[in-house]
């Protein structure tokens, strides 16, 4: 069975003004598209038609099969991005994460600022995440389409992409004003609720 570009979870425009319904236009169905058809090609009549697209990732990342791994990697990035922001995000996490983001990065102010360091830091195009593992949340950034999928214990909770595709129709060079409005506008903290809930950590 081939992979589908799952839909938005939200309308096109539902981000606006701060991500705008061209910039999703493009990334959704330009960027993310091209990764799934590029994925699809690559495992057609193989044996890896059967796999789900984590198993994917994790295969050809075994397997050194960097062009197979970016397009997979990058497929399954997208779709916990687009999960990852909502419209009238933002504001401050409640109940378990809201106390382990307190003791693990000190405050939610503590947390914004290792998550901001990690996205404007990240030289080129890849992503900032928030991750639990052992227990304990943390902060990663990656390169192009690496993925905390891959890290064995990490367990992703949060992303936002900074590859210039995500903002440069809204912010042109400013990332550093895409990331702070991210955080304020539409970051989505029950989402990361739910993979904490989930993660069993
Ligand atoms: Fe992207």
């Amino acid at each position: 069975m081939a992979h589908t570009l799952p839909d938005l979870p939200y309308a096109q425009d539902a981000l606006a003004p701060h991500i705008s319904a061209e910039t999703l236009n493009f990334h959704h169905g330009k960027h993310h598209a091209s990764y799934v058809s590029k994925m699809n090609k690559a495992i057609e009549g193989t044996d890896k038609e059967s796999l789900s697209l984590e198993d994917l990732v994790l295969k050809a990342d075994s397997e050194g099969d960097q062009g197979l791994f970016n397009n997979a990697a990058q497929t399954w990035n997208h779709t916990f991005y687009w999960n990852s922001m909502k419209p009238k995000g933002g504001g401050a996490p409640s109940g378990d994460l809201a106390d382990r983001i307190d003791r693990d990065f000190g405050s939610l102010e503590g947390f914004k600022n290792a998550f901001s360091e990690a996205g404007a830091g990240q030289f080129g195009s890849g992503w900032a995440w928030l991750i639990v593992k052992d227990g304990k949340l943390a902060v990663r950034k990656t390169l192009n389409a690496d993925t905390p999928l891959t890290e064995a214990g990490a367990v992703p909770l949060l992303t936002m992409d900074v590859w210039e595709h995500a903002y440069y129709l809204d912010y042109q060079n400013k990332r550093p004003d895409y990331i702070e409005t991210f955080l304020d506008k539409v970051v989505n903290w029950d989402f990361a609720a739910e993979n904490l809930a989930n993660s069993g950590q």
